[in-house]
């Protein structure tokens, strides 16, 4: 396991990778004053993040998820029985998620607060119905809608590559200074910032519909290669 820490004014990020099955990074937020800390996607090893959360001395109060799939949600149950964390998702993921514990939905443009630290909700649909990222002070944590010099399928229920287009038109507006944090370590490189990922990532950089389709849909049926380094836009083209 590789481990991270950031710190920022009011908490700390702490990054856990490769994790389980499908090597999940799992990200905790920790509010320095209230001592509370969100967990983002837990999956794998419930007692694993709640005795690490408890040996910093900080108590788990809060789930947050970015979508439904399997790999980002297998310890939610779990985590919330023990811990009592309140589960916080988008709301157009609801129909999806089929978890036993209550949870919260959130929309585009709500804050999710946890003590003094406050993270703002950008609805990103596209790898799923009702996706969700996370932006804070300094850093986003956005599950699958992006990877360092990639991004997720559209594959799966609730997929779809046109809403996934328009999803990369609203990342393009974060800004470049923000560190982005994946739910997976798919590229060549771990750290990233959102100014690098405009630069480079194929997803952001096709600037038109039809050839983000084109360019999803191949790599979906494996006709183009999937991309795990930086690219110019001419470089993509030439793929399609
Ligand atoms: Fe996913």
């Amino acid at each position: 396991m590789k481990l991270q820490t950031f710190n920022q004014k009011t908490y700390s990020l702490d990054i856990m990778y490769h994790m389980g099955a499908y090597e999940n990074s799992i990200h905790f937020i920790f509010d320095h004053d209230s001592k509370t800390c969100a967990i983002i996607d837990p999956a794998w090893h419930a007692d694993l993040f709640i005795e690490y959360a408890n040996n910093k001395g900080y108590q788990i109060t809060d789930i947050w998820l970015t979508h439904w799939h399997y790999d980002h949600t297998n310890a939610v149950d779990e985590i919330a029985k023990k811990t009592g964390a309140k589960i916080t998702a988008g709301i157009n993921e609801l129909p999806y998620l089929t978890l036993k514990q209550d949870l919260t939905p959130v929309k585009n443009g709500d804050s999710v607060t946890l003590g003094h630290t406050t993270a703002v909700i950008i609805n990103t649909p596209g790898h799923t119905a009702g996706g969700i990222c996370y932006l804070l002070d300094g850093h986003i944590l956005v599950g699958d809608s992006l990877f360092v010099y990639g991004a997720g399928h559209c594959t799966m229920p609730g997929g779809n590559v046109h809403k996934f287009y328009h999803t990369m038109q609203v990342l393009k507006q974060v800004d470049d200074a923000i560190m982005l944090h994946c739910g997976h370590d798919y590229g060549y490189k771990i750290n990233t910032t959102m100014g690098e990922q405009k630069a480079g990532n194929a997803y952001l950089l096709l600037d038109n519909e039809a050839d983000f389709v084109r360019f999803v849909d191949g790599i979906s049926q494996g006709i183009i290669t999937y991309p795990t380094e930086a690219l110019s836009l001419k470089e993509v083209q030439a793929m399609l």
